[in-house]
């Protein structure tokens, strides 16, 4: 039967994501005329069994959605698929309900820009909205609403695979980045149909699991987790998110799923979060793992009291929910605020007014893969990637060499689209063998390309190939790095080091004399000493995306001058993680003349390239930093200001950095945080002041009793071109 209700929903749809409350009426007109089970139904989400051969969804399913008892679904894309199913909702369901259809678009729909983790290097803002917006673009002209994204979960790991989804290691910058990102999924208002929902995910603390192996334990203490895992959720509900998804790990005992004080309480009281919750994937019925739960019918409602909306493929709620509400265990009140919040939700969408709205096939076929993706595609990559080393300025390369392209990466496509590719197709992205044959053509050059050996496996034969032409070439470009799928989810690695056979061939590259430029692509901070010492320059591309061959091209020729910063610390050895910037100073700070400090044996305890680090084909020069002066009181501005020149003779771009130090604390403090930054471009020669502003908000945390606050003192101000090289001026906050 056609929708019940048309006549009371379809009223002002002008939709504004935050607007209250003319939703409010049309929601509860809806809830009134829905059985226990239909409500049931919308808190519950399934996927559809997506083949490489097209898709499918269980007639089981099938039939859910037509009995009302399935209201999402996900993994279910394009115009023809989503309107079939969206045809069962509304035309064969009861009171024709729109499904709302999820997916996981993580980093693009079909065009595929970089891997968050390598995105974030970019520290562009404007960029990563822009990423994020076309993703929403063509997930919406594929019939998409809502996107399972962006992960903001902060990682300290990177043996953890998922390190490669999100912003890195740093809060402040992370907070910026899922704002960016939140904002460009679903912009102000739904109004047109470019937009979709984003899921801040995965709440909470997902992103510091023990031993970095994926879905274990987490355990923090609350200031940790509200000073450092905390603010990039706060910031993407802040930016509007409206779902928001729990995570499989437990927090100090609880698990997130069945965690009523980070649901109810840190998320919907002290942050006002109005969307809904989701979990995620069968994490109801984890809980009986963890040993949490006796049962799943226990699970539902240990979830469904600490204020879960919808369960992803569980199956719990619509198993037990009704049973448990019978028996008193879970009230019907909470069952319909939890449906409240979801039909608010497909209410702000438009889809009451229009169940087909995001499903155009003349759309889908403008939208995806659109030459202007293509291009900001190939422009992000650019600004994505990270030069660690340049010795003798060997990029980039110079006319007239006689390039030899060696190893695993040269001629793949499929690894540059990496993990969570969502509708992406490897063939079609452009290789760096395709970029330099194009390049070639063009500019009328020759090179020579070996494989060398595969990613993995312990193979040598293709070495002498490649040895071979290296011998006779000017310069050499190593493309080595990770397989796509060495990252993302459940792809945890206790050795972080290049895989298979690879770092053995660079050794024998390096061997002939001739200078080795590698290129790496991966999916988190690899450990590589051997080659950050002997390798002439080293280039962290990432996985790059669809266009990330012609990206790297760009940088190696020098088009594009390199201006990325890492965002996560790159350890010297596995064994020195977990590794980051912000770092407390101990009672027994490192001293060289002292055994009895903090220290090992067998290595520094500096990381191989920090938090912050990138080169670029120019040089900049610091001047002393200065503040305006030395006493600040709390409703005062701080101003610190710093000129930077471009020493070198090309354009560049610097990203400038500030950092503070809270000297005396009621609890103890990083030896530093990030507060602020500043990409500057700047012609050879020019100089720029750039001009930091802070006030006594940045330098509030939680102190000894939990208030978050600003303490009187001393601090380090702090500039420079990463965290580690910066100069320093002390001020005085007075009360
Ligand atoms: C992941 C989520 C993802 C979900 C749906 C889970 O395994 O942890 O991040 O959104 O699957 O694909």
């Amino acid at each position: 039967m056609a929708c019940l209700f048309f006549a009371v929903s379809c009223k002002s749809q002008k939709g504004t994501t935050g607007t209250p409350d003319r939703y409010n009426t049309q929601v509860d007109s809806v809830l009134a005329l829905m059985t226990l089970e239909e409500k049931i139904g919308q808190m519950t989400l399934y996927t559809t069994d997506w083949e490489s051969t097209g898709p499918t969804i269980r007639k089981g399913y099938q039939e859910d959605i037509r009995k009302g008892t399935c209201g999402a679904l996900f993994n279910s894309h394009t115009v023809a698929f989503t309107r079939q199913l969206q045809d069962i909702a509304v035309k064969e369901s009861r009171l024709g309900i729109p499904l709302l259809f999820g997916y996981d678009v993580i980093h693009g729909y079909k065009t595929i820009f970089p891997v968050p983790l390598g995105e974030s290097c970019s520290w562009d803002l404007a960029a990563i909205e822009q990423s994020a917006s076309i993703a929403a673009a063509e997930a919406a002209a594929a019939g998409l609403h809502w996107t399972f994204a962006p992960m903001v979960d902060i990682s300290r790991e990177p043996r953890w695979g998922r390190v490669m989804e999100g912003a890195g290691e740093d809060p402040f910058l992370g907070s910026l980045i899922a704002r960016a990102r939140v904002h460009g999924f679903q912009g102000d208002h739904f109004n047109g149909t470019d937009k979709i929902l984003a899921c801040v995910k995965h709440f909470a603390g997902y992103g510091a699991p023990i031993a970095g192996r994926d879905y274990n334990t987490v355990d923090m203490s609350e200031r940790t987790f509200r000073d450092i895992y905390f603010p990039p959720y706060k910031a993407g509900i802040e930016a509007g998110a409206r779902t928001i998804m729990t995570s499989f790990n437990d927090l100090d005992g609880i698990p997130s799923t069945g965690n009523k004080w980070l649901l109810e309480e840190v998320l919907r009281k002290e942050n006002n979060f109005t969307g809904f919750v989701v979990t995620d994937y069968t994490s109801i019925n984890e809980m009986v793992n963890h040993g949490y739960a006796a049962d799943d019918k226990h699970a539902g409602e240990l979830a469904a009291n600490a204020g879960v909306d919808m369960d992803m493929q569980g199956a719990v709620f619509q198993r037990y929910l009704k049973e448990s509400i019978a028996a008193g265990l879970v009230s019907e009140k909470q069952v319909d605020e939890a449906v409240r919040r979801i039909l608010r939700i497909k209410f702000e969408l438009g889809l009451f007014k229009d169940p087909y709205k995001f499903s155009d096939a003349q759309r889908e076929k403008a939208v995806v893969f659109a030459p202007a993706h293509l291009q900001a595609a190939r422009e992000i990559a650019r600004k994505s990637i990270v030069l660690l080393k340049n010795e003798d300025k060997v990029l980039p390369i110079a006319n007239g060499k006689k390039i030899a392209l060696v190893g695993p990466l040269v001629a793949d496509r499929n690894n540059l689209i990496g993990e969570w590719r969502a509708s992406g197709e490897g063939e079609k992205s452009v290789s760096i063998l395709d970029a330099f044959q194009e390049r070639a053509a063009r500019d009328g050059f020759t090179f020579t390309h070996a494989k060398g050996c595969e990613l993995t496996g312990d193979v040598t034969t293709g070495f002498e190939e490649a040895l071979r032409n290296a011998q006779t070439a000017d310069i050499i470009i190593a493309v080595v790095g990770e397989k796509w799928n060495m990252s993302g989810e459940a792809k945890a690695r206790a050795d972080i080091s290049l895989p298979g056979m690879q770092e053995q061939l660079i050794k024998e590259l390096v061997a002939t004399g001739k200078p080795v430029v590698v290129v790496l692509m991966n999916g988190r901070p690899l450990t590589i000493p051997w080659i950050a010492e002997h390798a002439t320059a080293v280039v962290e591309a990432w996985l790059p995306g669809t266009m990330g061959g012609l990206a790297v091209a760009d940088v190696l020729f020098g088009d594009y001058n390199p201006s990325a910063k890492l965002t996560m610390t790159f350890p010297r050895h596995v064994g020195q993680v977990p590794i980051f910037y912000n770092e407390k100073n101990t009672g027994r700070p490192f001293d060289p003349n002292n055994g009895y400090t903090s220290r090992y044996l067998d290595m520094p305890n500096t990381p191989q390239y920090p938090f912050g680090y990138g080169l670029s084909y120019t040089t900049f020069t610091y001047d002393s930093m200065m503040v305006a002066r030395k006493d600040y009181s709390f409703s005062d501005t701080i101003i610190a200001t710093v000129n930077i020149k471009n020493t070198g003779s090309v354009a560049g771009e610097e990203i400038v950095q500030l950092y503070v130090r809270d000297l005396v604390g009621s609890v103890t403090r990083p030896l530093k945080e990030l507060k602020g930054f500043e990409k500057i471009k700047l012609a050879p020669g020019e100089s720029k002041k750039v001009t930091f502003k802070l006030t006594s908000k940045d330098l509030a945390f939680y102190t000894a009793d939990m208030t978050f606050k600003a303490e009187p003192g001393a601090f380090w101000v702090m500039v420079g071109p990463d965290s580690e090289r910066l100069q320093k001026k002390e001020i005085r906050l007075v009360q």
